[in-house]
């Protein structure tokens, strides 16, 4: 792999994703033992990370991806565009969001509003990192990576303008 000119640091390396990553497998399976479990990856941030996910899940599960995109930054609301819906129906099934990363919380919490209008038994929240700093909405999380400080990330499917999502380590950029 070679380092790419723009990135700064490394701030967490491939090791400890992978290692964290089982550990969330390992609670995730206990958790949903005996459940009707869809995993939902929201893309195209948690792609990497979600298809690590599913295969530290020792359950049988349904594997489903939807894609959104905000109206633009500042938008009070958090109000997402979906663009790419599930392809399979939730009603009566344990929902397990998958994201990159949760911010303000606004993107998170509007996407639970939309699923839960279909019915599942439940919606729980994974997220690979939290940057708790900028946080809005008050959202449960269930399952967390890792709490980042108040930087810009990418690699490991985050982007900066759409590039870096192939780095298998979390960066930093320089400014
Ligand atoms: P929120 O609605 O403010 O929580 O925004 C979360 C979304 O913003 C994530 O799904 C990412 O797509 C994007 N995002 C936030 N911070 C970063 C970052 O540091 N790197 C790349 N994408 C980010
Ligand atoms: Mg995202």
């Amino acid at each position: 792999m070679i380092f790419p000119e723009k990135i700064s640091d490394i701030l967490i390396p491939s090791e400890k994703l992978s290692e964290r990553i089982s550990e969330l497998g390992v609670e995730i399976s206990k958790d949903f033992k005996d459940k009707d479990l869809t995993v939902v990856g929201i893309l195209k941030g948690s792609a990497l990370f979600t298809a690590d996910l599913v295969r530290a899940i020792e359950l049988p599960l349904v594997l489903d991806f939807m894609a959104v995109s905000s109206y633009g930054k500042g938008s009070p609301t958090g109000v997402v565009k979906i663009l790419k819906d599930l392809d399979t129906e939730i009603e009566g099934r344990e929902v397990l969001i998958v994201e990159d990363i949760v911010d303000t919380g606004l993107t998170l919490n509007y996407l639970i509003k939309i699923l839960r209008a279909r019915n599942p038994s439940g919606i729980s929240l994974c997220v690979l990192l939290d940057r708790t700093v900028r946080r809005i909405i008050d959202l449960r999380i269930a399952y967390r990576g890792f709490e980042i400080p108040d930087v810009y990330v990418v690699g490991y499917g985050l982007d900066h303008q759409q590039l870096y999502r192939n780095l298998p380590f979390i960066a930093t950029m320089k400014e």
